[in-house]
Order: structure tokens, then C-alpha cells, then sequence
């Protein structure tokens, strides 16, 4: 436990960051492969809760990789990947869909208005919010990508201080529906709404330079950079979006991209208002 004074001077140190992000738009995505922990989440929510009381806007892009996984294993169909993204056949987008809009969304929903303030579920199908299109010419079946973001929709949400929580998932213009990876939809979405910082939360501590080697953390890259660690193939796997996304979302304006551990305790808190920050920091 700390004491009273040490207290009240950290919350005196957070100062000039909530000034300065006061009023400014922060896309978070909330990684799958952190949702299993109750005590976790609960912190997660509280931190969420507590920058939109000190006037940052937050707003949410979810994954649900394990959960997915989950449904799919009780139907005897078996998961399968491709440079980190899902191969998502019929069967396999009518799970992802039910998963993430109806289970996922709404136990975020909940444990957000459970803090007391409000948040909204919605998919990137809703307002049209995320227009996508096969990737690769349907190589990896019904998984898109984003064409276009309408943030409108989101817009007098955010102006009203609910906290958009978006399930990754965006339909064409024949109205099917594509299971998009949440690293990118997050990252469009920053681009689109002009977002101060993409945050990722994930299971590792950041980029990590060796393999499982959480001493090999990559504090901070500049886009040169982190296009050679793709090149390379120093991140791979689930790591390659989310590299990817934030080179994307850096080079159409969104000032700071972190991808940090999610399994840390307020690792969000820790990162937008502390000076060293706990995670990777891409900046442009
Ligand atoms: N260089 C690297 N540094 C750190 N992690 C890496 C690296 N290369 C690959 N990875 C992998 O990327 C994973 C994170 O991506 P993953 O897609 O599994 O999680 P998520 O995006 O948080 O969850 P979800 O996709 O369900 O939303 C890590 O657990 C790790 O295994
Ligand atoms: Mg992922």
C-alpha cells in the first residue's frame, strides 16, 4: 500500500499529461489475449474509466482471438492462421461474429458502465463505420480489410463522452460481412478520427527483440525502424499487424503508436502518464 502523501504527488505529477491530453481522442485496442484475467480486466475498465473523467476520449477496438477459439474448438472446427491473421470460412465468420458482437463487446460494455461511466457497443457494420474488402483476393477467406472508415457515427458518441467500444468487423458494399484483424481496424480508425495515440495492449511486454526474451524490449523505434524489424522478421505472428498498423497509422498523422503489455496491471495508466512509459513507443 502506499501512503497518503505519495499518493497525492503522483496524482500532482500526472498533471501536465491529463492537461495535455485533456480533450484529445486515444484509440485503444483491447487485445483477446488478455481478457481471461477478472482482476485484470476490472483494473482495465477503472483506467479506462478514470481517463475519460479527466476529460481524455478513449475509444475501444476489441480482438477476441481466444474466446473465438474457444466456440470454434466446441464446434469441432479447428482454428486456422496465416502470417497472424484467421482464415475465417462461412462457418468460421458466423462464430467470429456471434462471439465478438454479442459476448465479447457487451462484457466490455458492462464492466466499463459498471465504473460509472458509459460506454456504447457497436461493430465497424454499424453507421457503415468500417467499409472493407477481401484481402487478397479471398486468400484468406471472409477476412477483409479496411477500404474506408466513416467515423461520423462515432463522432457525437465521443462529443457526448460515451466510450465507443467497436468490434472488429466490416461489411462491402454488397453488405458481407469480413472478420478484420482488431490491430488494424484500430489503427484505420486512429487515422480516421485523428487520434492523438494508438495504444495496443497485448500479452508481451512490447517488441521484443529476441524471442520470449522480455529484456530484449524495444523501448522506442522510429518508422525506418520498425519497417526493418518486419522486414527482418524480428516480429512475426500477432506481432506483424500490430507492427504494421502503427507504421499505417503514423505515417497518416496519429502522433505516437504503443504497443504495451496488457497482463501489467494500469499498464495504460503507466504508459500515457508517466515519462519512461512501460512499452514499445513507435513514433513518426
Ligand atoms: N518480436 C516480437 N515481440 C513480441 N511478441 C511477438 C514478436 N513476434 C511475434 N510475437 C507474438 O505476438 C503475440 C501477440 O499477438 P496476438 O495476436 O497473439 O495477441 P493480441 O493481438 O493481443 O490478441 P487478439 O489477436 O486476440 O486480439 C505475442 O504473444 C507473441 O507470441
Ligand atoms: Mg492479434
Amino acid at each position: 500500500m502506499i501512503d497518503d502523501s505519495l499518493r497525492v504527488s503522483i496524482l500532482s505529477e500526472a498533471l501536465p499529461y491529463i492537461q495535455s491530453f485533456s480533450g484529445r481522442k486515444i484509440v485503444i485496442k483491447y487485445g483477446g489475449s488478455i481478457m481471461n484475467d477478472e482482476k485484470l480486466k476490472e483494473a482495465f475498465f477503472r483506467d479506462i474509466a478514470l481517463l475519460s473523467s479527466v476529460g481524455v476520449r478513449p475509444v475501444i477496438v476489441h480482438g477476441g482471438g481466444p474466446e473465438i477459439n474457444n466456440w470454434l474448438n466446441k464446434l469441432d472446427i479447428s482454428p486456422k492462421f496465416k502470417n497472424g491473421l484467421r482464415i475465417t470460412d462461412q462457418k468460421t465468420m458466423e462464430i467470429v461474429e456471434m462471439v465478438l458482437m454479442g459476448r465479447v463487446n457487451k462484457q466490455i460494455v458492462r464492466g466499463i458502465n459498471k465504473t460509472g461511466s458509459l460506454a456504447v457497443g457497436i461493430s465497424g457494420v454499424d453507421g457503415n463505420l468500417i467499409q472493407s474488402r477481401e484481402l487478397g483476393n479471398g486468400s484468406h477467406g471472409l477476412v477483409g480489410e479496411v477500404a474506408k472508415i466513416n467515423p461520423e457515427l462515432l463522432e457525437p458518441l465521443i462529443e457526448k463522452s460515451y466510450i465507443p467500444v467497436i468490434s472488429s468487423i466490416g461489411s462491402n458494399a454488397d453488405c458481407i460481412s469480413h472478420n478484420i484483424n482488431a490491430d488494424f481496424a484500430a489503427g484505420e480508425i486512429s487515422a480516421a478520427i485523428n487520434a492523438e495515440k494508438l495504444i495496443l495492449l497485448t500479452d508481451t511486454p512490447g517488441i521484443l527483440k529476441e524471442k520470449g526474451n522480455p529484456n530484449s524490449l524495444v523501448k522506442q523505434i522510429n518508422l525506418k525502424e520498425a519497417r526493418e524489424f518486419l522486414e527482418k522478421n524480428i516480429v512475426v505472428n500477432g506481432m506483424r499487424p500490430k507492427t504494421e498498423c502503427c507504421i499505417r497509422a503514423l505515417a497518416q498523422g496519429v502522433r505516437a503508436a504503443h504497443i504495451i503489455d496488457g497482463r501489467i496491471e494500469h499498464s495504460l495508466l503507466l504508459e500515457i502518464f508517466t515519462n519512461s512509459g512501460i512499452g514499445t513507443m513507435i513514433n513518426a
